[in-house]
């Protein structure tokens, strides 16, 4: 069919990830997590013993991890070497160390790569989302998108993701120290020229949805 790349970017908690997928199933495209693969180096360093202050090693590391993804948006699953790790680096733990492969500029490099190369394999059908996808992975998609919500939203809806099993305190810093860790690599923040903005703080999920489908009909 005819290349159709969604490209989403935003900050944790935004619901990006749920709504990228529901996206991608209503137009038939495949989906691409990118940051589930950063997750997957931080997994991968961490089960390996690979220190995160060695940036040589956690570069060396996203080079050589063999990392798989079901890009279908209906099947959540994620393996390294073979293993599954598809509930493993959603742990706090891997959240709180994502940051040290975010910021290895080499290991950044191959991700993008992988990502560059996926997208290609996918015939260009694909929704992909993450935090640098309008601007640095695909700035040729088709349609990019911002999807944004208040800082109130972010956290609520990350909480009960988490199922209440976190404090407030707890909360705020795994989203926003998270987004500011991460804000010094990307800018996922502010939309580029050309890439529209999605607010959903007011918006339930269906209507956030329907408010993405919109912005790629009328980018198209
Ligand atoms: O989207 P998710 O919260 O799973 O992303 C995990 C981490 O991966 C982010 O906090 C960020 O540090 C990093 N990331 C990134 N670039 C992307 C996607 C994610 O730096 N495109």
């Amino acid at each position: 069919g005819k290349s159709l790349v969604v490209a989403v970017d935003g900050p944790s908690g935004s619901g990006k990830s749920s709504v990228s997928k529901a996206v991608a199933t209503r137009l038939g495209l495949a989906f691409l997590d990118t940051g589930a693969m950063y997750r997957s180096v931080a997994w991968h360093c961490l089960n390996g013993r690979i220190s995160f202050a060695d940036a040589a090693a956690v570069e060396a590391a996203a080079r050589t991890v063999k990392m798989a993804q079901s890009m279908d948006p209906g099947t959540e699953m994620f393996t390294i070497n073979g293993i599954n790790v598809t509930a493993a680096i959603r742990e706090p733990k891997i959240s709180e160390a994502v940051s040290a492969v975010a910021t290895n500029l080499g290991a950044r490099a191959e991700l993008i790569r992988r990502q560059q190369a996926l997208i290609a394999e996918h015939g260009r059908r694909i929704v992909v989302e993450g935090r640098d996808i309008t601007t640095v992975v695909a700035p040729d998609a088709e349609a990019r998108l911002i999807l944004t919500a208040s800082e109130e939203a972010r956290l609520r809806r990350r909480g009960l993701q988490l199922g209440g099993t976190q404090s407030a305190e707890q909360l705020a810093e795994q989203v926003l120290a998270r987004d500011a860790k991460d804000s010094t690599v990307v800018d996922f923040q502010r939309a580029a020229d050309g890439v529209y903005t999605v607010d959903s703080s007011d918006l339930d999920f269906d209507a956030t949805v329907d408010a993405v489908i919109a912005v790629v009909r009328r980018a198209v």
